[in-house]
């Protein structure tokens, strides 16, 4: 493909088209010493590594001038890591290529909805068959029931569930609902944990936010956020002191069960269950946001697996497949408040898009396959243990775990409990890591503050070859 058109609103900001207008921008991308991020100092590679990201480089530079910051979603922008980031071409299993050929062994899986592996042939061919009959009906279709009944038998807490479109509108929507129900306004969430980018929870939050060190945003009205009370993870006491001081005013509490945007930090025994007991004794709701862990931390979600209710849940990314899906749902009686068979408001043009619907139902109907969870727990310890062996023996200070097919690490000595421990995470030297990891052909989350996914396509080969990588960088940075 060229850029052999040029918008009239681009050729008046001076942007010529054709492959000139390329070369004219390529300055922007060549690391200099006055950007600190992209700066960040080269790897050595023990072996040297053929890495040419040229074609990258030259369509990150043209999405500059049609997309804040070249994207469509912050932490893709490779800005915490430095350097270019990689323009994916295809996918498909547990590999990703870019647009230079370059094949890498992808543990970000669309940032966690592949977990049967990218573009399962199974699930692409149930989304030929659906698309024969048509993108969209905006009328019920009987796909919706399907996905909702695999969920609702599924997902401990779910006796009823909508669908919404993304996992931040899944977050925003379970919001109202929990002020429509208790009449109360105020939220605990917690530092670091992500629940999407709607108003009420950009405060203190993880993922891209964490990932930029960006304050909390503007734009987002104080009044907003007012009602948005924040404890540090894995810390009971201050959820306690938090219900103490705004008596019969704490709508609920909301959590990552397994924090996933600020690294992978797993709750400490005691952490999940004693948030159920603080809601119910201060008649409060307890939301998990499984948006991120829902059919991936075990079938039904990390709820399942800890044996912790709560009243309801957020998901999003595993139940739509790789296509554009969000959902909550829970307790019955709460559920029926919402439109139209109850007053909360909330609505959709797209929800519930046969595709997605059927995208999501072949996946559940892969993972639900007898020994699914047992291999993604196999392979993903081998993957974990390996790092970090891998980093003792080069000398780097690190902590890590992982719980079935979520992981993660942090270049510190640990304990690592919490958003502020993060902190202490090593980014410099995560970038120089992250690099080493790209010119050996492993894709990892641009960011320290990010959770790590394999699937059920990784092989135990792609895992020993992504160790011998990780061997390799390891001592290439320390
Ligand atoms: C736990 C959690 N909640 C909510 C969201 C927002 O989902 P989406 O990006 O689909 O809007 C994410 C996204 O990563 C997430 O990890």
């Amino acid at each position: 493909m060229d850029w052999a058109w040029a918008h009239p609103k681009l050729v008046a900001r001076g942007v010529a088209a054709g492959s000139g207008w390329k070369l004219l921008n390529a300055h922007r991308l060549s690391p200099s010493s006055a950007d600190p991020v992209l700066s960040a100092t080269p790897s050595a590679p023990v072996s040297t590594p053929v890495f040419n990201t040229t074609r990258s480089q030259e369509i990150f530079a043209a999405a500059q001038h049609l997309m804040p910051g070249g994207v469509s979603s912050p932490v893709r922008a490779f800005r915490s890591v430095g350097g270019h980031p990689i323009v994916f071409d295809r996918v498909s299993g547990a590999y990703a290529w870019d647009v230079d050929g370059n094949r890498y062994i992808d543990y970000v899986g669309s940032w966690g909805p592949a977990i049967c592996g990218h573009a399962h042939p199974d699930v692409i061919a149930a989304l030929h068959q659906a698309l024969e009959k048509g993108t969209s009906f905006g009328a019920p279709c009987e796909l919706e029931n399907q996905l909702a009944t695999m969920v609702i038998e599924a997902v401990p807490s779910v006796e009823m569930v909508r669908f919404v479109n993304s996992g931040t509108e899944a977050c925003m929507s379970v919001l109202r609902l929990m002020r429509a129900f208790t009449g109360r306004e105020k939220l605990i969430k917690f530092e670091g944990c992500y629940h999407g980018h709607a108003d009420m929870f950009l405060v203190k939050a993880g993922s891209g936010v964490a990932t930029l060190g960006l304050p909390d945003s503007p734009g987002v009205p104080r009044s907003v956020t007012a009602n948005t009370l924040t404890a540090p993870y894995n810390c009971l006491e201050s959820v306690k002191e938090l219900f103490a001081a705004n008596p019969g005013e704490i709508a609920g509490v909301i959590v990552e069960p397994v924090v996933g945007n600020a690294g992978f930090i797993p709750p400490e025994p005691g952490f999940l269950e004693g948030l159920r007991e603080l809601t119910r004794e201060h008649g409060a709701l307890l939301v998990f946001d499984e948006v991120m862990t829902g059919f991936r931390i075990s079938y039904g979600g990390a709820q399942a697996k800890f044996g912790v209710t709560p009243d309801l849940t957020t998901m999003g990314k595993v139940i739509g497949g790789g296509l554009p899906v969000g959902a909550y749902g829970g307790r019955a009686d709460i559920m029926a408040m919402v439109a139209p068979a109850g007053p909360m408001y909330q609505a959709g043009t797209l929800s519930g898009n046969p595709l997605a619907m059927t995208a999501g139902i072949k996946t559940l109907e892969l993972l639900k396959q007898p020994g699914t969870y047992e291999r993604l727990e196999a392979i993903t310890r081998r993957l974990s243990d390996g790092i970090q062996e891998a980093a003792m023996n080069a000398g780097v200070p690190i902590t890590g775990s992982h719980i079935s097919a979520m992981f993660g690490f942090f270049l510190c000595p640990g304990p690592v409990r919490n958003f502020e421990d993060a902190k202490a995470t090593d980014s410099q030297r995560f970038s120089r890591l992250h690099r080493a990891m790209l010119e050996r052909g492993v894709y990892l989350a641009p960011s320290s503050y990010e959770a790590g996914f394999t699937s059920l396509a990784h092989s135990d080969a792609d895992i020993d070859d992504t160790l011998m990588a990780f061997r390799e960088a390891l001592m290439a940075i320390a």
